[in-house]
């Protein structure tokens, strides 16, 4: 479980699924404007980050499925990674950049496995020069790797029930912050054992509402993201926030 050691309280972004190039503009644009005006010790990505749609197995057999090249979306999330790096370090630019593994990354595993001559050429982490931008990579999905900062844990999210936060809650035995399903859902968990309360928490995320694959579909998908400092001996708040019609109240009470 890879774990920060810390020494003051870090304010740390954390932003869900993205799934560039079928990012929400209008969501992406706020928080990128939000994160630009202050200054940040962590921003952690959940997963997610590209669609990765062009090498999925749910297009197999289906002519037609694949609107565009895995070039494109790498084209499409270079430029808006530039952003995102150009956004977190703006203030300050020794702000540690953490993106983890989420099933959509995921699908370029399976890819290389049947086509392991590509080994190299799919990965989001290596087609996006992750090392050379100074972001980790954390094996998140699907193994369980999950990212600590204090006592406030990280994960992509495995569960995608209705209750998902419960089973997250219930599964991991930590406070939990997940992306994965798209919804905005917490779920409180209190152990007669220890006393302790776990908090699993579900933040939404910045891609499209309206994802092709759901075909029109109604969902529960809503965007959003949270704030969360954690101070050194490992307590923290977390603030999700939610944006709605693209903008939202910042923690600090900004409108971005
Ligand atoms: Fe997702």
């Amino acid at each position: 479980m890879p774990t920060v050691k810390q020494s003051k309280t870090l304010k740390v972004c954390i932003l869900p699924d993205i799934h560039a190039p079928v990012h929400d503009q209008q969501a992406m644009s706020s928080v990128l404007a939000y994160m630009r005006s202050e200054a940040w010790d962590e921003v952690v990505q959940l997963g997610d980050f590209v669609d990765v749609h062009a090498i999925s197995d749910h297009n197999t057999g289906k002519p037609g499925a694949i609107p565009h090249p895995l070039s494109y979306e790498y084209e499409v999330a270079n430029n808006l990674l530039d952003k995102i790096v150009s956004a977190a370090r703006f203030k300050n630019k020794a702000c540690k950049m953490t993106f983890l593994k989420g099933n959509h990354e995921f699908r370029a595993d399976r890819f290389v496995e049947k086509h392991p001559e590509l080994k190299g050429l799919v990965e989001p982490h290596i087609a996006l020069r992750y090392n050379a931008r100074k972001i980790d990579y954390v094996e998140s999905y699907p193994r369980g790797d999950v990212y600590s900062i204090g006592h406030l844990h990280m994960h992509h999210g495995y569960y995608c029930n209705e209750f998902h936060t419960k089973k997250h809650a219930e599964a991991y035995g930590v406070n939990i912050v997940t992306g994965h399903v798209h919804d905005f859902q917490t779920y409180s968990k209190v152990t007669w054992g220890s006393g302790k309360t776990r908090l699993a928490t579900s933040l939404g995320c910045l891609c499209v509402l309206d994802a092709p694959y759901l075909h029109g579909r109604p969902s529960k998908w809503v965007h959003g993201f949270g704030v969360a400092y954690v101070k050194p001996g490992g307590n923290f708040n977390l603030y999700p926030v939610q944006i709605i019609d693209g903008h939202f109240v910042a923690p600090n009470g900004g409108n971005f």
